[in-house]
Parts: C-alpha cells; sequence; structure tokens
C-alpha cells in the first residue's frame, strides 16, 4: 500500500487527478470506478480543468459510479447522477452511453443490481477505482455488519451516514434510508484503487482501516487485501499513522 500525506489540498487534488490523467493517457479506453462525497470534488476540479487546457480525453473511456441513493429522481440535487453532472461528466467529452450510474428510481431494484454488475463485467475490469470512506469505515456504502456483500445490492443506510450526509440535504430525515451499492467482492476486483481522505474527523478510521484488524465491522479494512492501493491523505486525516 502507497500511503502519500499532502500538506495542501490543491497538491493533493493534484496527485490525484494526476493518476487518472496518466491512465487515460496510456489507455484511453480506460475503464474509472468514481466516487462521491465531499471528498472527491477537488479532484474533479482538477480534471475538468485539465480537459479544458487539452490534455485529457474521455471520448472512448468508461465510467462507473460506486452507488446511487434509492427513491431519488435522477434531477433531484443530491442524486449522485445529479453530482456526477455537476463536479464532473457535465464538463467532459465522456459520451453519455459510456457513463454508469445505478438507477435508483428501478421499479425492480434487486434486477437493476443485477444489470448493473452485468454491464461492469462486460465493460470491466476497471482499470482505477476512486474510494472515499465513511466515519464508520463505509467504503461506497458498504456499512459495517457481521457479514458484507460481495456484489452490487441494496443497502439500509445507517444512523451514522444518514447523519453525515444530512448537510447536503438540509436534515438527517431527507437523506434517503437505502441505496444501491457495488459490493465489496466488485471495488476489490478493480486492478487499482485509490482511497482519498481529508480531514481531522477522518484520523480514528483512517488509522482503523489501514492498521487495524480486517473485519467487515470496518469494510475499508479489506482494502489491506488489495495488491494495488494508493491512499492519499491531507495531514488531519493521516494524524493517526
Ligand atoms: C458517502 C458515499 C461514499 C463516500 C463517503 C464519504 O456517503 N457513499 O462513496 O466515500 O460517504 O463521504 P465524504 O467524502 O462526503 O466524507
Amino acid at each position: 500500500m502507497n500511503i502519500l500525506k499532502f500538506r495542501s489540498q490543491k497538491e493533493l487534488n493534484q496527485a490525484g487527478a494526476g493518476m487518472i490523467i496518466e491512465i487515460l493517457q496510456t489507455n484511453p479506453g480506460a475503464v474509472l470506478g468514481l466516487a462521491t462525497g465531499g471528498t472527491p470534488v477537488g479532484i474533479y476540479q482538477e480534471l475538468a480543468a485539465a480537459h479544458r487546457q487539452g490534455l485529457v480525453s474521455y471520448a472512448k473511456a468508461a465510467v462507473f459510479n460506486l452507488d446511487e441513493y434509492v427513491g431519488l429522481e435522477r434531477g433531484h440535487p443530491e442524486s449522485y447522477y445529479s453530482y456526477m453532472q455537476r463536479h464532473l461528466l457535465g464538463k467532459i467529452d465522456i459520451p453519455p452511453k459510456q457513463c454508469h450510474i445505478p438507477d435508483g428510481m428501478a421499479a425492480d431494484l434487486e434486477s437493476e443490481c443485477r444489470r448493473y454488475d452485468r454491464v461492469l463485467e462486460e465493460a470491466g475490469p476497471i482499470d482505477l477505482q476512486m474510494l472515499g470512506i465513511g466515519h464508520n469505515g463505509h467504503i461506497g456504502f458498504n456499512e459495517p455488519d457481521e457479514e458484507l456483500e460481495h456484489v452490487t445490492h441494496i443497502v439500509e443506510l445507517q444512523e451514522q451516514t444518514r447523519e453525515a450526509n444530512a448537510r447536503f440535504f438540509g436534515m438527517p430525515e431527507k437523506v434517503p434510508a437505502q441505496a444501491i451499492t457495488m459490493g465489496v467482492g466488485t471495488i476489490l476486483k478493480a486492478k487499482r484503487i485509490l482511497l482519498v481522505v481529508r480531514g481531522p474527523d477522518k484520523a480514528d478510521i483512517v488509522k482503523r482501516a489501514l492498521q487495524g484488524p480486517v473485519t467487515t465491522k470496518c469494510p475499508a479494512s479489506f482494502l489491506q487485501t488489495h495488491p494495488d492501493v494508493t491512499v492519499l491523505l491531507d495531514t488531519d486525516a493521516g494524524s493517526g499513522l
């Protein structure tokens, strides 16, 4: 595991964007696994800027998002579909048919999960999967539990997760109670993984995930079993290591 700490957010963002740009420059048809939440926003800004400057094209690339809330229309400002349009996909030259996000409004959510896995299987493997981490160690929306799901599935969000995301919705009650998420197995199938973490409130979970026991009680700890993980931390998030 390659752990890099940064004093400045700008440098961290440039390092994350740099990894993705390098992959696309050597393999324009790369498959990227993307994340949402507050953490990746600065990296997406760098990627959009690099595209504006003509440094990188996404015309042949494919992107797969980790997760989506259940029950939010695509057009809802806090759906992950809207988030991705706003922060990245609406600012680069990727054809819409090459952008994949689970459909949280599907009438049959179970078959939507199977469909998502099928499309991913056909396009994959993912060349680089970007991840953030929840305060409870979730990756994607794989919450701590007795057992973890391997493939894409429906998950009940824990109170702590809904509270953490209430800042986007105004209040916890407005945060959807369920989501569709890629499974931990799907995530670990990616050739490379890029974990990005910022802020002092994530220092404890970073330590548990990277140096604690590998346990379903901290889904991110399974990253210790992957052969090619890069971790980008700001000095606050890395202060417990
Ligand atoms: C979210 C997402 C995750 C994200 C994590 C941390 O709810 N489902 O993909 O990595 O929780 O979010 P943030 O970056 O806002 O702290």
